[in-house]
């Protein structure tokens, strides 16, 4: 029953009734509007932000710390992160190590030292360089950048070459 006394059937009812019936129309189709846009805003931003990346320069490393001379025994190599990119750590001996960028000069594919053979191996496309970085065989068209090595106590530092 309404407050008026009437039991919902006059003409002041029925529109507040009709009035009522479409405010909840329009809230529910906000809402429905709103969570579509809102669904489509979480699919779109993903790709947009992934077609256009933010322009973060590269804060530039021109040094690392590769860890102790322990950890690396004689005729072996470990992969180091040098800023974003990968190096190749190679000790020779007890006193000779290398360093290049362990990204190979075909196809970007990361590099590896191979103590069978001492040399640097790709094994994208078989790529092969010399402790030197140079091309010994395969498709590489340039030599790996090489870095410096140097010590630090017992902690072995890798750097750019000035
Ligand atoms: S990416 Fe290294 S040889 Fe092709």
């Amino acid at each position: 029953m309404e407050p008026n006394g009437c039991a919902g059937n006059c003409p002041d009812c029925a529109n507040k009734g009709a009035s009522q019936e479409e405010n909840r129309r329009s809230v529910l189709s906000w809402l429905l509007g709103g969570g579509a846009v809102a669904s489509l805003g979480s699919f779109l931003y993903p790709v947009v932000r992934f077609l256009n990346p933010p322009k973060i320069t590269e804060a530039a490393v021109n040094e690392i710390s590769a860890g102790k001379v322990q950890d690396l025994k004689p005729n072996s190599g470990k992969i180091v992160k040098f800023g974003s990119k990968p190096a190749l750590l190679v000790r020779l001996s007890e006193t000779e190590w290398r360093a290049f960028s362990a990204v190979c000069t075909h196809l970007n594919c990361t590099v590896q030292y191979r103590d069978t053979t001492q040399q640097i191996w790709c094994a994208c496309h078989n790529g092969t360089y010399d402790l030197n970085g140079r091309v010994v065989s395969g498709p590489p068209p340039n030599p790996l950048e090489e870095y410096a090595v140097g010590l630090r106590g017992d902690e072995v530092i890798i750097s750019r070459n000035a």
